[in-house]
């Protein structure tokens, strides 16, 4: 399972993509809106240093107007990825977007018969909400699996990316679920990586060596 970050913040993603693991971004409006700079540049400034997929969300409700933006989406950079929403203009819109060479995210997904009728129209990349759906009493890491099981049965490409992800937790279980992608706010990777043990460990040997040069000085 591969991260990609869930912001839009340029700064976070630049200090996540230092670590070394960001394979690629998502975004969305409400990111959007959180980082409060003009969508249009924030891409394109993270497709200066992102080489994978950079999500970039459209916003109208008909499949005409979705196709636009998204070929709009698609001029910004090469490595962007249009973010459609699961919905029968979407379904419409990701169809003649990808039979154009546009690869598609089909977001809000919340069942695995959305994420099959996706993947059918020719989406990249498929986006189960896993915490959305475990905030409603649903499991999340469940329908992952549930798609991932159908798409290896049925040999589709379409890539899973674990969506809405809240805690380390997440990440474990979308890797055991056998999404394909998980897509991390930077708060939740910065919480991954962190371990009490691990930082009384560095502590422990910091002074252990501190002491030994000491003697041997
Ligand atoms: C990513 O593609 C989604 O837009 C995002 O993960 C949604 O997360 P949220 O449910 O925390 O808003």
């Amino acid at each position: 399972m591969k991260f990609f970050i869930d912001t839009a913040i340029v700064d976070a993603i630049r200090a996540a993509h230092r670590l070394g693991v960001v394979a690629g971004v998502t975004t969305n409006p409400s990111l959007m809106a959180k980082a409060g700079q003009d969508p249009k540049k924030v891409i394109q400034e993270i497709a200066s240093f992102v080489d994978g997929p950079i999500s970039a969300e459209v916003l109208a409700e008909d499949a005409d107007g979705m196709v636009r933006e998204g070929r709009e989406w698609a001029k910004v950079a090469p490595q962007v990825t249009v973010k459609v929403p699961l919905t029968a203009e979407g379904l419409a819109a990701t169809r003649v977007l990808a039979d154009e060479g546009i690869k598609v995210n089909v977001t809000l997904i919340f069942n695995a018969s959305q994420a099959l009728l996706a993947a059918r129209a020719g989406a990249a990349f498929v986006s189960p909400f896993i915490g959305r759906l475990d905030d409603i009493g649903a499991n999340g890491s469940e329908l992952v699996r549930t798609i991932a099981t159908i798409f290896k049965e049925h040999h589709i490409a379409t890539e899973i990316i674990a969506a809405s992800i809240r805690r380390p937790l997440d990440i474990t279980e979308a890797a055991l679920a056998g999404a394909h992608i998980a897509t991390v706010p930077y708060k939740v990777l910065l919480a991954a990586l962190e371990h009490p043990l691990t930082k009384a460990g560095i502590e422990r040997f910091a002074e252990d060596w501190r002491q030994v040069t000491q003697k041997t000085k």
